[in-house]
């Protein structure tokens, strides 16, 4: 499999193929070579962008897959890490009714930010890619990125769920005018959820 990885192209914003259900993994189609390989590309892809996260619907592929990183990013300095996570048919339950308001991203929507309305806290359940049980409760802005992921999958894009439109932004004018305020913000939610 080394060096067998691709890096694939990446849907923008407007593309029918954003706005398809992914339909689920069967465990024998999960085990199959070229799925595993998606997966590999899939990984490969999101590194090559700098993504926190990238949905296999995002590289013209409607499964229910996706994963997740955040190391150190240029894209999101401030976000906590999270360690290589591939999720398949994942599944997200609130477990609490409170929310926060996470400034969010997407490689499928070049050069805009908007603040999107999250679950601080929530359980993931999915398979990991070698189809054993995937369980994990996540808080906080962690908790932000794996809804963003998973919305992927039902044809959902950040910008449907942006509660006041007036808070769109391009990156330049994220870092200038409210990246500072944003931290600020992200770090009471880090010290309140621990993530
Ligand atoms: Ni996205």
């Amino acid at each position: 499999m080394l060096g067998a990885m691709t890096i694939r192209k990446i849907a923008q914003i407007g593309h029918p193929v954003l706005r398809q259900e992914a339909r689920a993994l069967s465990e024998a189609e999960l085990a199959l070579p070229e799925t595993q390989r998606l997966i590999d590309d899939l990984i490969e892809t999101m590194r090559d962008a700098n993504g926190a996260g990238l949905a296999a619907i995002q590289i013209f592929e409607p499964v229910r897959l996706c994963a997740i990183e955040v190391r150190d990013n240029p894209r999101y300095p401030y976000k906590p890490k999270i360690p290589l996570t591939v999720l398949v048919n994942p599944r997200i339950e609130a477990l609490s009714d409170e929310t926060f308001l996470n400034y969010e991203g997407c490689l499928s929507v070049p050069n805009l930010r908007g603040r999107v309305r999250r679950f601080a806290h929530v359980r993931v359940q999915a398979w990991n890619r070698d189809g054993s049980p995937f369980e994990r409760v996540v808080r906080g802005i962690s908790a932000g990125t794996f809804q963003h992921e998973v919305d992927h999958l039902d044809g959902r894009i950040f910008i449907d769920r942006v509660e006041d439109p007036r808070t769109f932004s391009t990156w330049e004018n994220f870092e200038r005018h409210h990246q500072a305020d944003f931290v600020a913000y992200v770090k009471e939610i880090v010290a309140r959820h621990g993530e």
